[in-house]
């Protein structure tokens, strides 16, 4: 199944998969505003086979940008899938079109050497980060932890393609919560990817030269439209239809559509609520989930407990139903504000 393969590209570190042009144009139109007189950076992105260096040179003076520096990893070559055998890296500066026939002509862009390997955590690809105001890139997933505490640390503006199973991430949730990180549009269904690595999509949803990647998200800290979109709640909150969990004093609400529009307490939502997340709407309180279910004080399960349903885990939430514990699959704990 393609999960396995991202799971696959995630432990071996097969990071080697390129973002579409047009993914990008479909994410990337609804922040137009944020990017007049901005510097951007894409740095994983090798500038010669990198569409998101395609899509900012292109739209250079569309977008009214000052500066496009790309940098690449471990690669000179220009075999889109290359090994990064080369440890040598190069930079590249765009500042616009000079001639007046608004193409990137070779001669209009800077090709500058790195002396190490493009690393996006070395001093010099630092030194670059700096310079910019915008990091917009489809990153290593297999770095993403790193990846968004650099931009965090250098207090970054950034657009950048992650997979949804960072949102679980101890690093990265209390982002979100903090309405420091959020999701951006997002793909329409799985993502596709250009990519040799082998693609197990079924016949219906493969497309050649590519691996089909669900699950995969824009997350970003730029303020966008749909952010400020009120959800329209309609159901009325019994106690019937919304059970209240045991360890947590919350209501279980297992689909955000369903989020009761009269219930003012603290609520169980399934992860996919941060997509229609306002945070003029809601309050989010945690992730009862792992470590961060434990700092929310979540009970730990009793033996006997356990004994009922096997799949119980410390610092998840659960529920009685017929005088069995139930346990919803991942919950974000929310509150209307
Ligand atoms: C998922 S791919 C995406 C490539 C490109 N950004 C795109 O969207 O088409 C991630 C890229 O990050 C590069 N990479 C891996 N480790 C890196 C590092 N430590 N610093 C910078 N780039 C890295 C990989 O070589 C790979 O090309």
């Amino acid at each position: 199944m393609a999960n396995k393969n991202l799971n696959a590209a995630k432990t071996a570190k097969k990071d080697e998969f390129y973002t579409q042009l047009e993914d990008i144009n479909n994410e990337l139109r609804h922040y137009r505003e944020h990017f007049r007189g901005k510097t951007v950076l894409c740095n994983c992105d090798d500038p010669r086979v990198s569409n998101f260096f395609t899509y900012f040179a292109y739209n250079f003076e569309f977008l009214g940008l000052k500066r496009l520096i790309t940098t690449c990893y471990k690669n000179q070559d220009m075999d889109l899938f290359s090994q990064n055998k080369c440890e040598q890296a190069i930079y590249l500066i765009y500042d616009g079109d000079k001639n007046g026939n608004n193409i990137p002509d070779a001669e209009e862009i800077g090709i500058h050497p790195l002396k190490g390997d493009g690393d996006f955590r070395s001093k010099e690809c630092i030194e670059l980060l700096k310079q910019a105001d915008i990091v917009v890139t489809n990153p290593p997933f297999s770095l993403f932890r790193e990846y968004v505490a650099q931009l965090i640390e250098y207090d970054k503006k950034f657009l950048i393609i992650g997979h949804q199973n960072a949102i679980h991430y101890k690093e990265i949730f209390p982002l979100i919560m903090e309405n420091r990180l959020w999701l951006g549009y997002g793909f329409k269904g799985a993502g596709h990817f250009i990519s040799n690595y082998e693609d197990n999509a079924t016949a219906g949803d493969h497309r050649e030269g590519m691996i089909r990647v669900p699950g995969v998200h824009w997350f970003t800290n730029l303020e966008i439209k749909k952010r400020h979109e009120n959800l329209i709640l309609y159901k009325h909150y019994t106690s019937e239809e919304y059970p209240h969990y045991e360890n947590y004093n919350a209501i279980e609400v297992s689909k955000t559509a369903d989020i009761p529009y009269d219930y003012d307490g603290a609520m169980g939502v399934p992860t996919t609520f941060l997509d229609k997340y306002n945070p003029e709407q809601f309050e989010i309180i945690g992730l009862a989930e792992g470590d961060l279910g434990k700092e929310l004080g979540l009970k730990p399960f009793d033996r006997e407990l356990k004994k009922l349903n096997k799949s119980l885990r410390d610092g998840q939430l659960f529920y009685m139903l017929n005088g069995y514990p139930q346990k919803p699959y991942s919950r974000i704990l929310i509150r209307k504000k």
